[in-house]
């Protein structure tokens, strides 16, 4: 089970190489490809090597780079079947236009397109060209032939592109396109925890507007949220990430909602609530908001300037208030104290898991890349979980909910 959140971990996955400006962009890939776990092979056509030799590849693939159909250098088997069989998923990145065309028709007349026709892996294809040659009616058409075979097809960035002007054609950034993998292979999988399964995730500090131009809000910086969108995703769930930040790159399949204020957070969230599985507060929802917005910005005039404040809806309590089936997880940032609070917080607030977090440590809480957090749920010993990057807290986070569900 542990292994489920770590869809790439051991997945043999092969990265075809093809001749665009991007081809240094693939170098990355694979390097990022294999951290996340993967065993990755690569393949490049001629062009690509006008751009960037076979050894880059060969180097941080630790495997030989395939180039030549009849460069058969092992007897006992066909070098284009025997990657096309090993290959789990297939990556075409960067594609060409002329590559896009070759496996729209079936074409196979050098090492890349054969081994791409021969083989019955998922296959995610990447294009990066210029925008004229993307929106030529016959890329057009390839493209959409691409998707009908069942193919995924990434949508290219817009951009600042090697000819000089900005357009649309880009090769998405090496991470976008693990993320898409991920999802891709989530799609594939049909016995993950998850699966059929719908979470709401809210994440980062909500703002609470004093006039147009000023807001108060909190340290929240939205990771931890984030990182359980990801999980959850990966875990096969149909995710909502109902967000107030736009910093961070909104993971691959999963529906966004962007929100500024608890009062939006709590329309947004209560929008999908009787539909959803399992809610998870992430969010660092405001406890009180200006009484008053002002319509205009307030000026610099008296000595002193005093605001109202009012309490915000408690949201977690709400929705502890209102659940039927809902499996419902809140947070608790304290800088203090934090068992006790927390304990608190989940028999008050009716919750099924409360996540604490003590925010006052070096290497937890806001704004950190890693975490470390105690799990509390009624009737079961706490969970202690060291400290780790946001992403494994989040996996270990579901895990626990998923044990607890028994699902
Ligand atoms: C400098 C340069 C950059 C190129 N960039 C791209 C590109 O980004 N996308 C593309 O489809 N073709 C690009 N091409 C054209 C392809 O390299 C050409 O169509 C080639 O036949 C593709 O071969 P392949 O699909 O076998 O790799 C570029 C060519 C040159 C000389």
């Amino acid at each position: 089970m542990s292994g489920a959140c770590k869809l790439l971990t051991n997945k043999r996955i092969t990265v075809y190489v093809t001749g665009g400006i991007a081809v240094y962009k693939a170098a990355d890939l694979v390097r990022k490809l294999i951290k996340a776990g993967a065993d990755v092979k690569v393949a490049m056509t001629a062009s690509a090597q006008e751009f960037v030799t076979p050894l880059t590849f060969q180097v941080l693939s630790k495997h030989d780079v395939s180039t030549d159909t009849f460069n058969e250098r092992e007897a006992q088997f066909v070098n284009h079947i025997h990657l096309a069989d090993w290959t789990e998923l297939a990556i075409v990145a960067p594609a060409t236009a002329n590559v896009i065309a070759k496996m729209a028709n079936g074409i196979a007349d050098d090492f890349v397109s054969t081994a791409l026709l021969a083989t019955t892996a998922p296959k995610l294809i990447v294009p990066a060209m210029n925008q004229h040659m993307l929106e030529n009616p016959a890329t057009v058409r390839n493209l959409a032939s691409l998707k009908e075979y069942g193919y995924e097809v990434m949508e290219p960035a817009t951009g600042f592109l090697a000819e000089g002007y900005e357009g649309k054609g880009r090769m998405p950034e090496p991470d976008q396109i693990v993320e898409a993998a991920q999802h891709f292979l989530v799609q594939q999988t049909k016995d993950l925890p998850l699966k059929g399964k719908s979470v709401i995730i809210t994440a980062g500090g909500t703002k609470e507007r004093i006039d147009p131009v000023r807001f108060i809000t909190n340290d929240s910086s939205g990771k931890m949220g984030y990182s359980l969108a990801k999980a959850a995703r990966n875990l096969g769930a149909q995710v909502t990430l109902i967000s107030t930040t736009n910093q961070l790159p909104i993971p691959f399949g999963v529906a966004f909602v962007p929100v500024q204020s608890a009062a939006e957070m709590e329309k947004a969230v209560f929008a999908k609530f009787n539909d959803s599985d399992i809610v998870i507060m992430a969010a660092a929802v405001s406890d009180y908001r200006p009484k008053t917005e002002a319509a205009y910005k307030i000026k610099k005039t008296n000595e002193d300037l005093t605001l109202i404040l009012e309490k915000t809806t408690d949201i977690l309590a709400r929705l502890g208030k209102e659940k039927k089936h809902q499996f419902l997880i809140g947070f608790a940032a304290e800088t203090n104290d934090v068992e006790t609070y927390a304990k608190d917080k989940l028999a008050r607030k009716n919750a099924n898991m409360i996540v604490a977090n003590d925010v006052s440590q070096a290497n937890a809480g806001f704004n950190k890349d890693t975490n470390e957090v105690i799990i509390y749920q009624p009737q079961l010993d706490p969970i202690h979980i060291s400290v780790r990057s946001k992403d494994a807290v989040a996996e270990e986070i579901l895990h626990a909910a998923i044990n607890t569900l028994n699902l």
